[in-house]
């Protein structure tokens, strides 16, 4: 925009009386006409009515305002309709800054009216010199093909491919076991309310299909040797049968299907020094066989190697334990069998076949999480030692056949399919979706996604269901054609760029690439904007559109301008910090009115100079707000964030700030009780009552 003279147009929300029954909005106005830059302010009853928005948009053209503050309500429901208005009006959305004065003034400060006009004040002071520093922005599009790669040809594999498939699109099903079918090829029977039909049945139905479509190619005997790329431009090197590169594919999206395997329990409970010790899986093949033989006396145990410090609740142990030994009941009515458990975790469904059970024969025996069944050997023969937690005593049970339902893990190509995508997965060897509620078939990086027992183990229906789930995720960009990313992302200036690696090596969505030089770029769809790589950056040569330095300083300043020693400059990430103080004033809660809140998108985007500058001008302390553990909108921000604000105590200490002075807390959307409390413990402790 060149050396276009900056005319701001303020616009003060009275959002009926929610702020003007508290703030004098009046006076902010006219407060606002003498700030720097300022062309124009006005007073809103309802500034999101339509009635206002029109003629919000015609004082831009009329003032020839290239600037725009709203200072109203919280940018995280009405941000989008401000930015569409002064878009509409001409004017480059991303000159748009969104001032809370409602959850963050009026709601929250009900009883102190004055006080809480001066806050507007400052806020709003804040917002006009941030907004003096916007530049432009634009969304940016990056073409998607229609070409997807399905890993793993187990049930969920199969089905996303079929689901991407019947779109149009092209499937390509990489295998690396020699036939289609998964961990259900080891299956006996697969059960539902209505009967039970054999799992060899339901592969071979699937199969069928999955073979005779035109959109999917199938590769069994194949293994992924080298990923390069990006959505909508993956190069995929393939390998056959353990030989070195084969074919390439040219693909736009991926779905992770790679299934999981059994712990073997070795070493407990005599499992793989006794034959007669096996595990449920095992015991499915001897069913599916018919080579039950020579047993009398089958005693299963539950939660091996699950419910324990290290891994939760293993998902299908129960019901397919029930399973199981509804079926050796059903084979013959003479075999004796005992099913140990901690709890029955079954869900609704799931308890036809346990009355089934029970109605069958099958002995349910509920023992101590502390205390579980000893097995023992005498005289060639096993006894099980349990106790009954229901009856209160011990029992001694003979076993011909001993069954452990034992907890699951990922597949072992886990590790290097993590490498070849850079996703996540977690300590239990699974794939790590994006985030739990966000994006629970989603990884961070965009155009890959995820599904069945990949993520965890989980029942045949439910792998099904998130196959399909899992093709529609891809199948969004495919069908547009190309993806869309805001705005709000890193510029890199190569000026002062050393090529430390820091930027491409911590950026959570792979979107920073480098070239032979080592020189890194972003690229700026895959850029979710959250600012991490900027503040970890040692020569400051990245700045993010939106949330550049110059512009986050320049609030610090701004709210520092008068009485800094009063104040707390709180830096909030715009998910569930952000959700947090919404909710606090949503709840009308009341606190001290001496934070004066910063949105940045992430904790992770606070570096440890704008910290600084807040002590360096004076304030009583900081904060920094983000999402709680683990649940950061960009996967690891929080987590980056705490470990700098650690380095950052310790540069405080050295230069003589009081370490004790910066604050962080980490809350939930929801957690409005906890932000408050945080402001009035902070309050408390800086002596600012
Ligand atoms: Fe809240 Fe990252 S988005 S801490």
């Amino acid at each position: 925009m060149g050396d276009e003279e900056i005319k701001i147009g303020v616009y003060v929300c009275d959002c009926g009386s929610n702020i003007a029954g508290v703030v004098n909005v009046p006076e902010v106005v006219e407060y606002c006409k003498g700030l720097k830059n300022v062309a124009f302010a006005d007073e809103g009853r309802w500034s999101c009515s339509v009635d206002y928005l029109t003629r919000l948009q015609e004082s831009i053209k009329e003032h020839n305002l290239n600037r725009v503050v709203i200072a109203s309500c919280t940018p995280r429901t009405h941000e989008p309709l401000f930015k569409n208005a002064v878009k509409e009006a001409g004017l480059n959305p991303y000159l748009l800054e969104f001032v809370s004065i409602r959850e963050q003034v009026s709601w929250v400060h009900m009883d102190i009216p004055e006080i809480a006009t001066e806050k507007a004040k400052d806020l709003i002071k804040m917002g006009v010199a941030k907004a003096a520093l916007l530049e432009e922005g634009e969304e940016i599009r990056l073409p998607v093909g229609k070409d997807c790669m399905i890993i793993g040809g187990g049930m969920a594999g199969m089905n996303a491919a079929l689901a991407v498939a019947d779109q149009g699109f092209h499937a390509v099903i990489v295998e690396k076991k020699d036939r289609l079918g998964g961990i259900l090829n080891h299956v006996s029977m697969v059960t539902h309310e209505h009967g039970a039909m054999p799992a060899n049945e339901i592969v071979k139905a699937k199969k069928e299909i999955v073979e005779a479509h035109p959109n999917v190619r199938t590769l069994t005997n194949t293994e992924i040797e080298e990923v390069t790329g990006y959505i909508g431009n993956y190069k995929v090197t393939l390998k056959q049968n353990g030989n070195g590169a084969g074919e390439t594919l040219d693909i736009s999206t991926v779905i992770v299907a790679t299934g999981m395997k059994e712990i073997e329990p070795v070493g407990r409970f005599h499992y793989g020094e006794d034959p007669r010790v096996i595990t449920q899986l095992q015991l499915e093949k001897l069913l599916k066989d018919d080579a039950l033989q020579d047993v009398n006396n089958v005693v299963v145990i539950n939660c091996v190697n699950s419910k324990n410090e290290t891994r939760g609740c293993c998902n299908i142990g129960c019901p397919v334990s029930v399973k199981n030994a509804l079926a050796i009941r059903n084979l013959d009515k003479d075999i004796r069998v005992h099913v140990l458990y901690r709890d029955l975790s079954m869900v609704r469904e799931e308890h036809f076949q346990l009355d089934a059970a029970k109605a069958a024969g099958v002995k349910f025996v509920r023992f101590p999480d502390d205390r579980y069944p000893e097995v023992q050997e005498e005289d060639g023969k096993l006894k099980v030692q349990v106790h009954d937690i229901l009856l209160g005593r011990e029992f001694e049970l003979p076993a011909d056949l001993l069954v452990l339902t034992t907890a699951f893990q990922g597949d072992e190509t886990v590790e290097q399919i993590k490498g070849h995508l850079k996703v996540s997965a977690n300590p239990d060897g699974f794939f790590q979706e994006a985030h739990v509620k966000l994006g629970p078939m989603d990884f961070a990086t965009d155009g890959i996604s995820l599904c069945g027992c990949a993520k965890s183990p989980k029942p045949l229906k439910d792998s099904i269901e998130e196959g399909i789930g899992a093709a529609m995720r891809v199948s969004i960009p495919m069908n547009k054609g190309y993806i869309e990313a805001e705005g709000i992302v890193a510029d890199i200036d190569l000026t002062n760029c050393n090529s430390c690696s820091i930027c491409w090596k911590r950026c959570p969505y792979n979107a920073i690439q480098v070239n032979e030089e080592k020189e890194p770029s972003v690229l700026k769809a895959l850029c979710k904007g959250c600012g991490l790589c900027a503040a970890d950056c040692p020569k400051e040569c990245i700045s993010i559109v939106h949330y550049s330095d110059e512009q986050v300083l320049a609030q610090v300043e701004a709210a520092l301008e008068e009485d800094p020693e009063k104040k707390i400059i709180g830096f909030v990430c715009h998910w569930c910090a952000l959700g947090g103080v919404d909710m606090a004033g949503v709840s009308r809660l009341q606190y001290p009115p001496n934070a004066r809140l910063i949105r940045v998108m992430c904790s992770a985007r606070v570096s440890i100079k704008m910290i600084e500058r807040a002590f360096e001008l004076g304030a009583s302390g900081v904060l920094v707000a983000g999402c709680e553990f683990p649940t950061c909108h960009y996967i690891t921000g929080n987590y980056a964030a705490e470990t700098r604000l650690k380095r950052t105590k310790k540069k405080l200490t050295k230069k003589g700030y009081d370490p004790e002075r910066l604050w962080n807390t980490w809350c939930s959307a929801a957690d409005g009780p906890k932000f408050a409390n945080v402001m009035r413990d902070m309050v408390k402790a800086l002596n600012l009552e």
